[in-house]
């Protein structure tokens, strides 16, 4: 199909009909005593995924650990791994890793060789994931998954021998930045940063990290987001900076959010929120949400009530503070994950207790939609609930459909089924309710779209919307981001200039809709990234679109 000249509809804004979709949205949200629905996507995937990533083939990669014994999937071709250095299964036959595709329900064991256990990752600008740390044998690994198409079914993790990490990596985060390389942050009793590939001077010796480690630590797996002015926001414990990674210089502190530690084992969450080419990308809003109160992890039989709150902190300010808001429900070990509609779900956890092998108890069932153009006081939603307890070691990764997919929990050491929180091996789907058929006359659905874009660029897209006569159309991009122990490393969302669509073919449907690329690698580094398009708030299924600098 060709980008033929299009017919602008003509301005005439028709607002009784706007007026209908508007009061049937209404209308539909209020029926909705709690919004969205889960689906069970698979009964057993064979493994409890702690570490999951979506990749752009909408394949979803799922690492548990070695060093565990058996898990509940063994690997193909009676192949297995003999290491002597395994602390449990020296010849070990089952996977640890597995690729899920949600469409189909199928899984695909994957050989990892050392322990990723409490590793950390991100996809690069051509896709790969590259994953780095873990534990033991793992603990300074570099590995690359180069994802492949379902069909092909022969890509797996391969790991580097050399280089490998500079410094010992357990709980980093890790964060991609406008060249393509990566920075790792932190970790378990190490206080600095490196990058990925190794650069020259080893590992920089970052302050933050040592300054606010309690007697819990509560600095692992840091809250790091890149911001538009290309220095990163690092947040451990309660404390936050803007550090400059490419002059090694702390360029701000803000000051310390109110309440209880939020970085692990205290697990409370963090995104950024959606940067807009609204206002110039200029608003930048960090969120952070629950956490463990100090003391549930170093006394996990007092089982210590979860923190009710989140944190919003308008780091574009230059005299921002946190500002406080309450959630309906407590929750430590959360995740939050950014929808293609700005809004945040606040997911999986528990109510009481921090993360640990037992350390919780009352799973937090309900999920809750955060909006965050909404007014303080009505921005959180309680959404209706699932029957599967997530709590240590679970996850939350969107998908292109815009449902969230949720995986993993095991709150033992090994693979336990005989007790109250069972090793998880099933996987749902929680689908927020924009994604109720009751809505599919708004939904809009991607037809053509450039595969790869520049920086800056005009590009369009051909939009077929099925029945609405007026529409009111936004392209957002999201990420694909590493997801673990309550914290998406690397995500982030960016919601496009767009023109008015032109109505190229009335009886289809059919629109051509223009808008602008991001315009720097800071706000969106080179890589794959969902292209949603949303009427009326309402998205259609996502593209990937490459960002090439
Ligand atoms: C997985 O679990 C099921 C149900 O307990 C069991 O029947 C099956 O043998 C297990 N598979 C492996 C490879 O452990
Ligand atoms: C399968 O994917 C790999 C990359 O992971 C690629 O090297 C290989 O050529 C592909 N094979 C086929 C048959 O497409
Ligand atoms: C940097 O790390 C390498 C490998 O770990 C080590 O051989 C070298 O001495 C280190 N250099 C400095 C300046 O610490
Ligand atoms: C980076 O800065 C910190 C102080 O903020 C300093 O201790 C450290 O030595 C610096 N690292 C390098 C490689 O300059
Ligand atoms: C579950 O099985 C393990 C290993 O056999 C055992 O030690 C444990 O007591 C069992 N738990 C329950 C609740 O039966």
């Amino acid at each position: 199909m060709g980008f033929t000249e299009g017919v602008s509809e003509g301005g005439s804004c028709r607002w009784s009909e706007r007026l209908r979709i508007i009061m049937v949205l209404i209308a539909f949200v209020q029926v909705q005593s709690q919004g969205g629905s889960w689906k069970l996507l698979s009964e057993n995937v064979g493994i409890a995924s702690m570490h999951t990533a979506v990749t752009h083939y909408g394949s979803v990669i799922m690492l548990d650990r070695t060093n565990i014994g058996p898990s509940n999937i063994t690997l193909p071709h009676g192949r297995c791994r003999n290491n002597p250095k395994d602390l449990v299964l020296p010849r070990d036959c089952y996977a640890h890793s597995v690729e899920f595709f949600p469409k189909s329900g199928r899984v695909r064991p994957l050989y990892i060789w050392s322990d990723t256990w409490c590793s950390s990752g991100q996809f690069g600008a051509d896709g790969t994931l590259v994953h780095t740390g873990g534990d033991y044998d793992g603990i300074r690994r570099i590995r690359r998954f180069v994802p492949c198409p379902e069909s092909n079914g022969t890509c797996d993790w391969k790991e580097d021998k050399k280089p490998q990490l500079y410094a010992e990596r357990w709980y980093a985060s890790n964060q991609l930045l406008p060249d393509g390389t990566f920075i790792v942050v932190g970790g378990r009793s190490e206080f600095t940063v490196e990058f990925v590939p190794p650069r020259p001077g080893n590992a920089t010796y970052l302050p933050l990290l040592e300054q606010v480690d309690d007697y819990q630590g509560d600095n692992m797996y840091p809250f790091v987001h890149l911001l538009p002015d290309g220095n990163l926001f690092i947040f451990a414990n309660r404390d936050s900076i803007v550090y400059d990674y490419r002059k090694n210089v702390t360029r701000r502190r803000f000051p310390r959010i109110p309440g209880t530690p939020r970085c692990y084992p205290s697990a409370g969450s963090s995104v950024l929120l959606p940067l807009r080419a609204s206002d110039g990308f200029r608003q930048v809003e960090i969120l952070v949400c629950g956490g463990a109160q100090l003391g549930a992890w170093a006394y996990p039989e007092e089982l210590l009530d979860a923190a009710q709150d989140c944190g919003r902190l308008l780091v574009s300010d230059p005299d921002a503070d946190w500002v406080m808001e309450t959630m309906p429900i407590r929750r430590a070990m959360g995740d939050m994950v950014l929808l293609p509609n700005q809004h945040v779900t606040i997911i999986n956890g528990a109510s009481r207790g921090s993360q640990g092998w037992g350390f919780a108890e009352d799973p937090v069932l309900y999920p809750v939609d955060y909006d965050p153009r909404s007014p303080p006081g009505s921005r959180f939603a309680v959404m209706s609930p699932t029957v599967v307890p997530r709590m240590y070691h679970s996850t939350a990764n969107l998908l292109p459909d815009g449902g969230v997919l949720v995986a993993g929990s095991n709150t033992h050491h090994f693979y336990t089924f005989n007790e109250t929180y069972n090793t998880e091996l099933r996987v749902e789907q929680f689908r927020p309710e924009y994604m109720s058929s009751e809505l599919d006359f708004l939904r809009p659905a991607i037809v053509d779209f450039p595969k790869a874009v520049g920086y800056g660029e005009s590009f369009s897209v051909a939009v077929v919307l099925p029945s609405a006569p007026h529409h009111d159309i936004e392209l957002v991009l999201l990420s694909s981001p590493f997801t673990t122990h309550s914290f998406s490393q690397g995500q982030r969302m960016i919601s496009l200039a767009v023109e008015p669509p032109l109505l190229v073919d009335a009886s289809s449907g059919l629109y051509h809709v223009t808008c602008t690329s991001p315009p720097t690698g800071e706000i969106a580094p080179a890589a794959y990234y969902m292209l949603f398009a949303l009427n009326y708030e309402v998205p259609g299924e996502a593209v990937w679109v490459q960002i090439v600098p």
